[in-house]
């Protein structure tokens, strides 16, 4: 057993994303108004207490691994004024975590609005109030006018993923060092650190990062446990090569092993025509396409994730569910996608409904049991 399979032991005791379900599944944007659909269709969701509890507690009826929220700071303008109503991230996975018993619960924290003595010990108190599930996703952060907001300067690009190895360097050292330390770099200096009592998770939390570019994806594999991967392709070979060269790169550059997720949405319906006219509806009739406009403009200055010309084309995945991976027919359909994203290698994927709560409590009823039939929950 090599060593890191040892640390992913102690933290499989409490935190499930260590589990051996074939494909883990997750939450994603349920503290957000709009959730993850960028359109003015009936029904989106609202940013309020009773919602995001009632998908949490949907999400650990199912056993689900992971509940994702997303930083946001400032909407996206245009007809919604999509994401612009939110919770903050970590009191928000405080109050969830003890609403609920089984999902890991994450905090998203873009690194320069939290000074890492304080992101530690923030993660450090939820990790004693979910028992051992937290997970800290971090994020560099690529969206300029939500960062004008704390009149921070906005750092290049890879200039901000330098300041998140130091911001993270001194988040695990006060997470595992019992004796008081300073630290020096260019962009922290702390002096005589010290953070009691320690997490829950040894030897520390779970760690997550959804950078795609290439100082991204270095910085998720040398530090993080979980990397997101958004897509650019949904043939079965395209993703089964992101997903591969992730992991790979972690293992061959850092001898880790790395989790790698994606994103989906659902829209199902009775027959598969009835999840394509909705889908129209919400996406063509409804959709909020000047707000994709600023999202997919701005992500394409301040991420090196996606060419633009490569941005332009996924705006309709952008509206449908922050650019996942399509699940779109009848229940059978949904599952029949949900087995291709595990046999492309994904360990895990977060879902969102454009109806959230209505369409998330029709999957528990309907759609969850053939997961399982599947073989994908065994
Ligand atoms: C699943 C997932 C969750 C993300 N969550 C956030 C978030 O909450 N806030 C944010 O500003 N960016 C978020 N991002 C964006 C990434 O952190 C990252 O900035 C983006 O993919 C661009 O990669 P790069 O920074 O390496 O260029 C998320 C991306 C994914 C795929």
């Amino acid at each position: 057993m090599s060593p890191q399979d040892r640390i992913d032991e102690q933290r499989a005791a409490t935190n499930p994303l260590f589990n051996d379900r074939k494909l883990k599944l997750g939450t994603f944007c349920t503290n957000l108004s709009g959730g993850c659909t960028m359109s003015a269709a009936d029904g989106m969701l609202d940013c309020d207490w009773p919602s995001t509890t009632r998908l949490a507690q949907l999400a650990d009826a199912m056993e689900f691994e992971a509940l994702v929220p997303v930083g946001r700071w400032k909407g996206f303008g245009g007809n919604t004024d999509f994401n612009g109503s939110g919770f903050e991230c970590y009191t928000w996975a405080a109050g969830i975590s003890a609403l609920t018993k089984y999902p890991a619960v994450f905090a998203t924290s873009h690194v320069p609005t939290v000074h890492p003595v304080m992101a530690a010990k923030q993660a450090m108190t939820i990790d004693h109030i979910s028992q051992g599930r937290f997970t800290l996703n971090i994020v560099t952060g690529w969206f300029a006018p939500e960062f004008e907001m704390f009149g921070a300067p906005f750092l290049d690009h890879d200039r901000r993923y330098e300041m998140a190895a130091e911001w993270i360097t001194i988040i695990k050292r006060l997470w595992t060092e019992e004796e008081e330390f300073d630290f020096e770099g260019k962009f922290y200096q702390v002096k005589k650190a010290i953070m009691r009592p320690k997490p829950v998770q040894k030897p520390h939390p779970v760690v997550m990062c959804a950078g795609a570019s290439p100082a991204g994806r270095e910085f998720a594999a040398k530090y993080a446990d979980v990397g997101f991967t958004a897509l650019e392709a949904h043939d079965p070979d395209s993703m089964r090569a992101r997903v591969d060269s992730h992991r790979k790169y972690a293992w061959d550059e850092h001898r880790r092993n790395l989790m790698v997720w994606t994103n989906a949405y659902i829209f199902q319906g009775e027959t598969e025509k009835e999840a394509r006219d909705y889908y129209r509806y919400c996406v063509f009739e409804k959709g909020d396409w000047p707000g994709v406009e600023n999202l997919v403009s701005i992500m394409g200055i301040n991420s090196q994730s996606f060419a633009p010309n490569m941005l332009a084309t996924l705006k309709e995945h952008f509206i449908a569910g922050w650019n996942g991976y399509p699940l779109i027919g009848t229940k059978e359909q949904i599952v029949d996608g949900l087995l291709t994203l595990s046999k492309a290698g994904f360990d895990g994927t977060l879902l969102s409904w454009p109806r959230y709560i209505e369409g998330m409590e029709e999957f528990q009823r309907v759609t969850y049991p053939l997961v399982q039939q599947a073989g994908l929950r065994g």
